[in-house]
């Protein structure tokens, strides 16, 4: 049985993609690395007692013994790196632990697994020829866009947040050490993800949660900063598709074709509450959208081109805004109970 190293799979998309990975494919033994966070929560592997094939362990990616430790101890064949600082604004407050996990972590995870795997540069030792590097990164590695025009893999990186600028100096060293080492490696750069699991601090479990408890909905600056949707689901399936295929080197962007601004969001969202769980004094809930101090530094526009991985891989988006959005909304009901 193969061994899978995830890391950062008690947080949003890490826990989503182990479900629906040991649903997928028995024959893979996973090994979940994480640091339990603020953001990790095991609550969010409701499910994985019922496979034998499923290993927890509570660790730092940055501590080099026991990354060490779990490679030799589990032989692990492959790593899918999720584990990360992901919020921008604590990136904005606290660049440090950013620097420290994003940046470093992925170092020691790449260290790790071309000492683990390799003789010298390009010789992988034997029957280490399988083993893969997939590492999760994000759009917003690319910076900015105007009103008009894609990200595409050919863009040239230009972060602009320490949250970003971690990624990207992540997905420079991975690339490093396919060049160089020879690891089978690939980065998928994924535009925003929302669905079950997601962390109250991002936008829609916020507009989420204050609307239901009467609070004011805050939205950044003009509210007209827009970004790439997707489903959390329909990442694990790019994720899948790319780590299944035989493209070692390359990134893919992977992206929903669903550009919304915060303010869209936040209306639509509040009109779903209006209709679901309207307010007893008959107001909508659109009257607590507040403006607030917009985020410093604050990327306009994001938005993906995913056509090589539509191309190459067959992948598209299954879900569209309207129906990822009735799933996100009712796992939230559950967990805010309403
Ligand atoms: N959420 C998005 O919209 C989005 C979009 C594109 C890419 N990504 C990338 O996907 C990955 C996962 O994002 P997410 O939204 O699930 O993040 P998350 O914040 O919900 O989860 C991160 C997980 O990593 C763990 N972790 C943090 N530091 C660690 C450390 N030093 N050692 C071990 N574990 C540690 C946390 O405990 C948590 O469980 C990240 O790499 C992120 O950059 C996220």
């Amino acid at each position: 049985m193969r061994s899978i190293l995830i890391t950062g799979g008690g947080g949003f998309i890490g826990s989503n993609f182990i479900l629906y990975f040991l649903q997928k494919y028995p024959h893979y033994r996973l090994i979940n690395v994480d640091s339990l966070t603020y953001a990790g929560d095991l609550e969010n592997l409701q499910g994985v007692e019922h496979y034998e094939n499923y290993i927890f362990i509570k660790g730092d990616i940055c501590d080099k013994d026991f990354i060490e430790n779990i490679f030799t101890h589990y032989a692990i064949d492959f790593v899918i790196h999720f584990a990360a600082q992901s919020h921008v604004d604590n990136s904005i407050k606290n660049p440090s632990a950013f620097i420290e996990t994003n940046i470093n972590g992925t170092f020691n995870l790449l260290h790790t697994a071309y000492l683990s795997w390799f003789e010298t540069p390009n010789k992988p030792k034997k029957d280490k020829e399988h083993c893969i590097f997939h590492h999760i990164s994000t759009d917003e590695v690319f910076g900015s866009l105007g009103e008009s025009g894609y990200f595409s893999e050919s863009t040239p990186y230009a972060p602009n947040s320490p949250y970003s600028a971690s990624k990207a100096s992540s997905d420079m060293l991975v690339r490093s050490y396919h060049h160089t080492y020879g690891l089978k490696t690939f980065i998928t750069n994924c535009s925003n993800n929302y669905g079950p699991k997601q962390h109250d601090e991002k936008l829609i479990p916020t507009i989420i949660r204050n609307a239901l408890a009467g609070k004011g909905i805050p939205i950044y600056g003009d509210g007209h900063n827009i970004r790439d949707w997707l489903f959390v689901e329909d990442h694990c399936r790019a994720i899948d598709a790319v780590f299944h295929s035989c493209y070692f080197g390359e990134s893919f962007n992977i992206g929903g074709n669903c550009e919304r601004t915060n303010l869209e969001i936040a209306t639509q969202i509040c009109s779903i509450l209006d209709s679901t769980a309207p307010k007893a004094n008959g107001e909508s809930y659109q009257n607590q959208i507040t403006f607030v101090q917009d985020r410093a530094g604050h990327d306009r526009r994001y938005a993906i081109d995913s056509s090589k991985i539509q191309k190459m891989l067959g992948w598209k988006p299954e879900e569209n805004f309207e129906s990822g959005l009735e799933k996100t909304l009712k796992w939230y009901f559950q967990k805010y109970k309403v």
